[in-house]
């Protein structure tokens, strides 16, 4: 142990604030660090500094669907270490890169063979938004300038990723870095019409229509591309109404606009299939991906591209850099290798087949607390699910945090946002812990009042 770690107390570290700590309320955590200080973690567990084991109903934050710990991924960091531990991407290769990005190329929808990996799924949004700029400009089309979003959305915190972003809380402090020339669509979610839906609502697929109006207003010359998560993750998973997608897909195809899928959570497994895109049987132009691939133990992002898109940017002369953009840790040899080892297990452990299996566990799980009484909406999708919760008297996000608190002590990490509880258990979850996970939901929901 270092100098450093020996006399380490983490409590008075925290309460000293010297760690800025990202999307959180910093001085609530300082007041009381000791419960939400995470000291280990093994498959589905976190153990806290108080001595909770809790159940991690999020896998991390949507990014570790093996669990945590597991072996093989040690054992292959380990060997690539040794190996080659860092090579440049930049004019220079590297197998695990190369061979990584086929296996990606050949999970996707048809005709996306090609991939470019960054470190984050903010980092890949941005990729995705100046991929689609640079494809209209060599097309001779640079007046497709303009981006269009969604409310509600969450496309990470680069400046690309925030303006086409939907959510108030995450751009109005940033207003002025806003990119210029974005728009758009409102989101799919009315809970007078699909609240307590299991799966897909059949309300809402007109919303779609959103974009056609947006044409009419700016015209499909100004427009470059549509970005939207296939299930709107972290605004508390908003499902796609049925035929929803399919429409999007049309109004693109129809004026020569890209659509981009944000699958930074929905991309290898969380749907039951490799891609969201292929469970709602839409293909995009572009996806965005993150989290799962390497299990969230290496940072890797990237984004998939169709042929059209790739070989359009293989023009002009041999030696010019076509796409001047990348990161110094783009294809990482050590997220590659943990990559590898991933994919390995989800197909050696039949885990897109777990998931659909267990999506209906979940799906019966989560809806059996409807009836409770400060439950105001449940929603579920492949091996994701949200609890809504009314608002207390108190306020908006009171019951919300006290809900968290409570559950610590009751044995389940939860991810609450306001008054929203959303739910992304590990893929090698039990039937039993998904039940357990949400009757100790009720208990805690109850004890709270
Ligand atoms: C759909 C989506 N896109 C992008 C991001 C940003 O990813 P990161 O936090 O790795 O930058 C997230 C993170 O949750 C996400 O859910």
């Amino acid at each position: 142990m270092s100098k450093m770690t020996a006399n380490f107390d983490p409590v008075v570290t925290a309460e000293k604030g010297t760690y800025w700590q990202p999307f959180t309320a910093n001085r609530a955590l300082r007041a009381n660090p000791a419960p939400r200080t995470m000291v280990s973690a093994k498959g589905a567990y976190y153990q806290t500094l108080e001595g909770h084991k809790v159940f991690d109903t999020l896998s991390g934050l949507w990014c570790t669907p093996l669990g945590h710990a597991h072996p093989l991924i040690g054992e292959a960091l380990q060997k690539q270490f040794e190996k080659l531990d860092f090579a440049p991407s930049f004019q220079l290769t590297h197998s695990g890169a190369l061979s990584l990005a086929q296996r990606i190329a050949d999970m996707a929808p048809e005709g996306m063979n090609h991939v470019f990996f960054a470190n984050s799924g903010s980092e890949a949004v941005d990729t995705a938004l100046k991929v689609a700029l640079g494809y209209h400009r060599i097309k001779g089309a640079g007046n497709r300038f303009r981006m269009i979003g969604r409310e509600r959305g969450y496309h990470g915190v680069g400046f690309g990723g925030m303006s086409v972003g939907g959510i108030l809380s995450n751009r109005k402090m940033f207003a002025a870095g806003m990119m210029p020339g974005v728009d758009h669509l409102r989101h799919t979610y009315d809970p007078k019409h699909m609240a307590f839906t299991r799966g897909q609502p059949t309300w809402g697929a007109d919303r779609a229509e959103d974009l056609e109006r947006l044409v009419t207003l700016h015209d499909a010359s100004t427009i470059a591309a549509v970005i939207v998560e296939p299930v709107q993750g972290s605004t508390g998973v908003i499902v796609p109404p049925v035929g929803y997608l399919q429409r999007l897909r049309e109004i693109c195809t129809q004026h020569g606009i890209l659509l981009i899928f944000d699958e930074v959570i929905t991309g290898f497994g969380r749907m039951g299939a490799p891609f969201a895109s292929q469970r709602f049987d839409v293909k995009p132009d572009i996806i965005t991906f993150a989290k799962a691939i390497t299990n969230g133990i290496v940072p890797m992002g990237g984004v998939i591209v169709t042929d059209e898109i790739y070989n359009t940017f293989m023009t002009g002369p041999q030696n010019a850099i076509e796409f001047c953009h990348g990161y110094t840790y783009s294809g990482h040899p050590l997220a590659a290798a943990v990559g590898h080892v991933v994919l390995d297990i989800m197909e050696s452990e039949g885990l897109f087949e777990r998931v659909k299996a267990l999506e209906p566990v979940l799906e019966d799980a989560a809806h059996s607390l409807k009836g409770t009484p400060q439950i105001a909406d449940i929603r579920n999708i492949g091996l994701t699910a949200a609890v809504e919760l009314k608002p207390a008297e108190a306020g908006a996000g009171v019951r919300g945090a006290a809900v968290f608190e409570e559950a610590l002590k009751q044995g389940l990490l939860l991810r609450v946002t306001g008054d929203i509880i959303s739910f992304g258990p590990p893929f090698i979850s039990t039937e039993e812990e998904l039940k357990t996970m949400m009757s100790t939901l009720g208990k805690v929901i109850e004890s709270v009042g």
